[in-house]
């Protein structure tokens, strides 16, 4: 029996006070109601493989019966440590990665915990043919393999371009193994909670024409991702698959489509002081002693307001207007204007993809 299920993703325990958010989580050992609680955790828990697992290690320690994880895109980069490891691509950190939750027990795979209620985690990378939609009229704004730091930080095997759709595929066909058994399992009646790093849906990141970098849905998802969600949602009644995601450090709660679709970011200090209405959901901050509770009583707990979804739930997508808005231009413009000489480091030292999109409606 499951008690209860957390997400949480782009923990980044980089940050001093983040580490400490992990270790300030309510211990269930022992606690009443707490008895079987399950973690999934999105990705960008760190750069650093061993913070990466002592990050995980101490998930579990804090009495979760489960803890679910995939990588993200900081999980891919390759550091010194890497280096004096011998380990070369971010192929190999990825499997290293999912090696070393095996020997944990951290889950990466799909697997039933009870009740008709299914965990899945997807794998995912992003590729820009995710992007379907029209680029905003800002010829200034540099392309995003200069902008986003992952092009410069992870190291793909020869055979493998991020500048194509490779890496994304590479990453979705970690997924492949019992993929057909599990889906075949899944009964009508079943609960999924799929999760994510990446978006599997364009419809979750904010237009173009209001973001500080406009190009961000380019890093930012993943069709091969889409398609496993479809298939999921094919396999269970209306209702009974929820989708959490990271990585854009945006709080979210909208269904598309009939899937529900949550992000609860840990992000970094700095976005929670700037920007915090963006990357709140529900009771959840950086603050909360919880990650953000998904599921409770047998049920997936909904409702939860978010800024962005609250947005999108009053006010129709309109990609057409390709027009920037009138903050997004001065930022634009201040940044990548004439005159002006963004280097690589400087785009790529403040353009991390959570830094990018700030827009606080008051
Ligand atoms: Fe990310």
């Amino acid at each position: 029996m499951v008690d209860r299920v957390f997400v949480v993703s782009d923990v980044h325990v980089d940050a001093t006070a983040n580490a400490a958010w992990v270790r300030g989580l309510r211990d269930r050992r022992g606690c009443a109601g707490a008895g079987r609680d399950v973690l999934c955790v999105g990705g960008d828990v760190s750069d650093d493989v061993e913070e990466v697992r002592a990050a995980l290690e101490e998930f579990q320690a804090r009495g979760f019966a489960e803890v679910f994880y995939t990588f993200g895109n900081h999980e891919c980069w390759m550091n010194a440590e890497d280096e004096r490891v011998g380990r070369e691509t971010s192929v190999s950190k990825i499997r290293d990665l999912l090696a070393i939750c095996e020997e944990m027990g951290v889950r990466t795979r799909p697997g039933k915990v009870g009740d008709g209620l299914w965990i899945a985690p997807l794998h995912s990378y992003h590729h820009r043919g995710f992007d379907t939609e029209p680029e905003v009229d800002a010829p200034e704004v540099p392309p995003v393999e200069r902008v986003m730091n992952d092009f410069r930080f992870a190291r793909w095997p020869d055979n493998l371009s991020d500048m194509t759709d490779d890496v994304a595929r590479w990453c979705d066909g970690l997924n492949d193994h019992g993929w057909d058994e599990f889906v075949a399992s899944i009964e009508p009646g079943d609960k999924v909670l799929s999760f994510s790093h990446f978006l599997p849906r364009l419809e979750l990141i904010p237009e173009k024409r209001m973001l500080f970098y406009p190009r961000l849905a380019q890093a930012s998802g993943s069709e091969f991702l889409r398609k496993r969600v479809d298939t999921l949602k094919a396999r269970v009644n209306e209702g009974n698959l929820t989708h959490a995601f990271g990585h854009t450090h945006f709080g979210w709660n909208q269904t598309l489509d009939g899937v529900r679709y949550v992000q609860a970011a840990l992000a970094t200090p700095s976005e929670w002081s700037k920007r915090p209405r963006s990357l709140e959901i529900g009771e959840f901050t950086n603050l909360s002693e919880e990650p953000l509770c998904v599921y409770e009583h047998g049920e997936f707990v909904e409702g939860q307001r978010a800024m962005w979804s609250d947005y999108y739930a009053a006010n129709e997508r309109a990609p057409e207007d390709v027009e920037l808005l009138p903050h997004a231009r001065q930022f634009i413009r201040q940044r990548w204007g004439p005159g002006r000489r963004a280097t690589v480091s400087s785009d790529a030292s403040s353009l991390h993809p959570g830094a990018t999109g700030v827009v606080e409606r008051r």
